[in-house]
């Protein structure tokens, strides 16, 4: 009798050791989901070409308030134009769970750089301030979307 008492603890604490193995196993798999260190070096570096282009923002700026319709499509065809490819790269590393939402806000920006690009094109003063406004907020969403390190 005494002998059996003595043994429910010890059965309770294998079981109990069976029980965090499993646990540890579960969230051992939910890490699985995580990013590689592929996927980081990939974003990092993309988001550094993403960033160069965010730091032309006030040359474009000037360029849109002086109507000047020439530089600003060079602007956009130039040192602007690999945007949506970087995002496009960022997007397809990041974790699986966020990657549509990722791609809806790049194609906001995306959109709001044609929509410049057509604003200089036809040389239309309203629709390039506009314009340049969905732009600056296109790359204030994708910023967030940017995972920090
Ligand atoms: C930025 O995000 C806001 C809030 O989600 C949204 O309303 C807006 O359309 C976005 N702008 C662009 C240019 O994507």
């Amino acid at each position: 009798m005494v002998f059996n008492l003595r043994r429910v603890p010890t059965v309770s604490l294998v079981l109990a050791l069976c029980l965090s193995l499993v646990a540890c196993d579960a969230s051992g798999n939910s890490q699985a989901a995580s990013m590689s260190d592929n996927d980081i070096a990939i974003i990092s570096r993309q988001s550094a070409s993403f960033r160069l282009a965010e730091d032309r923002l006030p040359e474009l700026a000037e360029l849109v308030a002086n109507r000047n319709w020439v530089f600003t499509r060079n602007l956009i065809h130039g040192p602007l134009q690999e945007v949506g490819r970087e995002m496009l790269y960022i997007n397809q590393h990041l974790l699986p769970e966020d990657r549509d939402q990722a791609s809806k806000i790049a194609e906001g920006l995306k959109s709001a750089l044609s929509e410049l690009d057509e604003a200089a094109k036809l040389q239309d003063g309203d629709r390039l301030t506009r314009a340049y406004g969905k732009v600056v907020d296109g790359f204030v969403n994708y910023s967030k979307v940017i995972p920090v390190q």
